[in-house]
This record gives structure tokens, C-alpha cells and sequence, in this order.
């Protein structure tokens, strides 16, 4: 029989890769509760309509990329495809902007894309990200902002710039739609499939079009049909991102794969990512997101970063922690008899440090090789003649040792180690 292979587009999260991820992980929760942001989390799979009304009919990620199904009760349910939707959703349908707002909240969830595998993109990937609902005070978006540029900033991460675009009110981009027809429509027939539907169903979305990035060139801009009070939004915005020393480039042609942007849009792009996904994350403001789903109209904003593209560039810039041992002491037994008191030890020893037993009944050379392997700093001998021998696996110095004293001994080798910069 074949081995089972993981599913296209997946990835395992194996023991050597999960100090990075929880270094990641932590990194995020850290900076957003230093704002103020609190701990939320959301079903994995949600009712079909949260997706088709939140992010909207006409994008991507709602037509081609959702892993939708039809559950055992006869109703049509997706695995979350994004974080946004389910938030609002989750912090609404409780009421908490009831209680104080706005609503901040910070998370860490994996989400489920059916797209093209590839570098940098999966079927599942997650995401660490951050909502503030219940405010449309621009210095809340600059806040989003802030929070992922001192998390980047944190896991000391190279290289990254910000693309910041404001896509103004409804009306804003029911005027810009007009001028992208008027311009688009005789170019018809010389656009790429996907460009003509999208001509159809969501005009805005040819601005994201790599095959005709010649036509995206000359198209009319966004910013040219932004009302007094959007430009005012967006003016706020990047003042407080001034204050806050964090350098943009204003990208007119930022348009982001969801539809429930209003004001600003923003990504954080970095080079070392290849092509389409040079994206480690972004965000922006949703005003009209909450009504989408049923809501009293409540503004929102947030920003979301990719997981695992945050670690590919960690890795590549060498600042991403590297797995240490499982444990700091295995204790190897020779002979049936000494299983019992390798077992005491364990026990009496995990009140300073980390232990493993091998009590197996393999030869005490091989326990030896793979305590050695495992990158374990001490082994101890249980069961020798000459009594308890504690050997460290560095230097491969070893000492006779008695139950008295063994605690001190591992802890004083342990120390020892540690302050010995050859080992
Ligand atoms: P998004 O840009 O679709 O935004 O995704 C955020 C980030 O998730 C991307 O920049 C990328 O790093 C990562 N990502 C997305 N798709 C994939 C994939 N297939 N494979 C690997 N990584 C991927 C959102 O989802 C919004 N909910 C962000 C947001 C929060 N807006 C407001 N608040």
C-alpha cells in the first residue's frame, strides 16, 4: 500500500519548525496586547453567506477559492477562507461594542484557500491579525498599522515596505466604476478571460490583473474621484503614520482582494517574495462590512498577516529560532531492574529541567548515540556498576554521582553548560 500523502497545498507543522511558530505567534499576541487588544477566535467552518455577503460575490476567494460543502443537515457551510467576516460576526452577534468601543481584538487562525499551489500559497495557510470595531477615527487605522509594523519590527524582519491606497466611500467608487468602463469597455476584446468577467461583476478588481498590466497602466485612478471628506480620511491617516516614523509608499493601483474596503487599503509587500505573493500581509478599513452581514452599521478596521510567509522570509534572514533539544537530560537504564528508579529520578529531576527515560531494552551505545543526537546536554547512566554516572554529552566528561546527589549534580552541569561558550 502507498503511504497517505498530506493534502495539495498543506503543510505539517513539524517539531523542528515549531519554535519559530511559536516565537511568531507570540511576537503578534505580545504587541497587540500592548495596544490594548484582546484574545478572540472563530469556528473554523461558518455558514456560506457570511462569505458571500462579507467579502462578496464577484472576488476570487468567494467565486473560485472556497472549500464549500453541504453538511449533514442539508446546510452549505465553508471553511473560513479569511478572519474579517467571522470577527464582525462573532463581536456584533455578542454585543461587546455595547459594552466599550471601539472593540479590539487580536487573533490566530488558519484559513482555507482552494487556490493554485504554490511558493507561498496554500490551500491552508494562517493568519495573525487584529480588528478594531466600532470607530472610524482614522488614527485607529494608522493604530492597525502601527501594531503590524512594530510586530515586523520585533521579529526583526528586513525589508519590508508599506503600500498604503484609499479607496474611498461607496460613492467614490461608483463614480470611479464609471470612469473604469467608460475606459475599459472598448478594450473588450483584448482583455484576458478573467478580466472580461470581471468587467462584468467587479470592475475594480482589473486594477489587480498581472496579464494586462498594460491597460491597469493607463487606467483612470481612484484618486481622482475622492470626495472632500475621503481625502480629509486618508490626509489623517498618513499623518499619524508621520508621527509614528512608519515610511509608505502611496500605491495608486492598491486595490486588495476582498470587497469590503472603503478608505484605506494597505499591504505589507516584501521583495524577497516572489511575483503575485509578495504580499506578508494586509488590511484596511470596512465601514460597510457589518450592514453586509445584518448588522447595525458599524466602521472597522484591521490588518491580517500570513503565517507561514512571515517564516520563509524569518528563515531566509536566518533571525528565526532554531529547535533545541527535546530535552536537556535522558536518562539511559541498563538492565530490567533499573527501570524503576530511572523512573523516580525522572520525576524527582523535572522539578529543575526537562527529562526523558529511555528504558528500553536497546544497548546502552545506541541509547547513547541517539541522547547524543537529540542534542540532549546530559545523560544519565542508571544501573552501572560503579553506581549513577551523569556524562555530558558535549564534552563527554563523566561523573560518578549518588541519589543524594544527583539533583545538585545535573544542576550544576546544566549551569555549567550553559556558561560554557564551546558548547
Ligand atoms: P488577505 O490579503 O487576503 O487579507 O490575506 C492576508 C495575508 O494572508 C496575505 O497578505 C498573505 O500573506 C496571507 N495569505 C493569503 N492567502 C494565502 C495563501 N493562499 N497562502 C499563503 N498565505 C496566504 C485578509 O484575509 C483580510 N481578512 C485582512 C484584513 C484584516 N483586513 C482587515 N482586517
Amino acid at each position: 500500500m502507498t503511504p497517505i500523502a498530506p493534502p495539495r497545498g498543506t503543510k505539517d507543522l513539524l517539531p523542528d519548525e515549531a519554535p519559530a511558530w511559536e516565537w511568531l505567534h507570540r511576537a503578534h499576541a505580545a504587541v497587540a496586547a500592548r495596544f490594548g487588544y484582546q484574545l478572540i477566535d472563530t469556528p473554523i467552518f461558518e455558514s456560506t453567506e457570511l462569505f458571500a455577503r462579507g467579502v462578496g460575490s464577484g472576488t476570487d476567494i468567494v467565486d473560485k477559492e472556497m472549500y464549500t460543502f453541504t453538511d449533514r443537515g442539508g446546510r452549505s457551510v465553508t471553511l473560513r477562507p479569511e478572519g474579517t467576516a467571522p470577527v464582525v460576526r462573532a463581536v456584533l452577534g455578542a454585543h461587546l461594542d455595547q459594552r466599550w468601543r471601539p472593540v479590539r481584538v487580536h487573533y490566530a487562525m488558519p484559513m482555507f484557500r482552494y487556490d493554485r499551489p504554490q511558493a507561498g500559497r496554500l490551500r491552508q495557510h494562517a493568519q495573525v491579525g487584529v480588528e478594531v470595531i466600532g470607530e472610524r477615527d482614522p488614527g485607529c487605522d494608522a493604530e492597525v498599522i502601527e501594531v503590524a509594523w512594530r510586530f515586523i519590527a520585533d521579529l526583526g524582519i528586513d525589508g519590508v515596505s508599506l503600500q498604503l491606497n484609499t479607496l474611498g466611500d461607496k460613492d467614490d467608487r461608483l463614480g470611479y466604476r464609471q470612469s473604469l468602463l467608460a475606459y475599459y469597455t472598448p478594450l473588450r476584446d483584448s482583455l484576458c478571460e478573467d478580466c472580461r468577467r470581471r468587467l462584468d461583476v467587479n470592475p475594480l478588481r482589473l486594477l489587480d490583473c498581472k496579464k494586462d498590466a498594460h491597460h491597469v497602466e493607463n487606467a483612470p485612478l481612484l484618486g481622482d474621484h475622492l470626495s472632500a471628506p475621503s481625502r480629509e480620511h486618508f490626509a489623517a491617516v498618513t499623518g499619524h503614520l508621520g508621527d509614528a516614523e512608519i515610511p509608505f509608499t502611496h500605491n495608486q493601483r492598491l486595490v486588495r482582494g476582498l470587497d469590503y474596503y472603503a478608505h484605506t487599503a494597505f499591504e505589507f509587500w516584501h521583495t524577497s517574495l516572489a511575483g503575485a505573493q509578495n504580499a506578508l500581509g494586509g488590511g484596511g478599513r470596512y465601514d460597510g462590512l457589518a450592514e453586509q452581514l445584518g448588522f447595525a452599521p458599524t466602521p472597522g478596521v484591521g490588518h491580517a498577516l500570513g503565517v507561514e510567509r512571515l517564516l520563509t522570509v524569518a528563515v531566509d534572514q536566518g533571525i528565526a529560532p532554531r529547535a533545541g533539544p527535546p530535552a536537556q537530560v535522558v536518562i539511559c537504564t541498563v538492565g530490567e531492574e533499573s527501570a524503576a528508579t530511572a523512573r523516580t529520578l525522572a520525576r524527582q529531576l523535572r522539578d529543575r529541567t526537562s527529562v526523558v527515560s529511555d528504558v528500553s531494552d536497546r544497548r546502552l551505545d545506541r541509547k547513547l548515540r541517539d541522547a547524543g543526537r537529540s542534542d540532549a546536554t546530559l545523560a544519565l547512566l542508571v544501573g552501572m556498576d560503579e553506581g549513577l554516572v551523569l556524562r555530558n554529552l558535549r564534552t563527554r566528561q563523566q561523573q560518578v554521582t549518588t541519589s543524594d546527589r544527583v539533583l545538585d549534580a545535573v544542576s550544576a552541569e546544566l549551569l555549567a553548560a550553559a556558561q560554557d561558550p564551546r558548547t
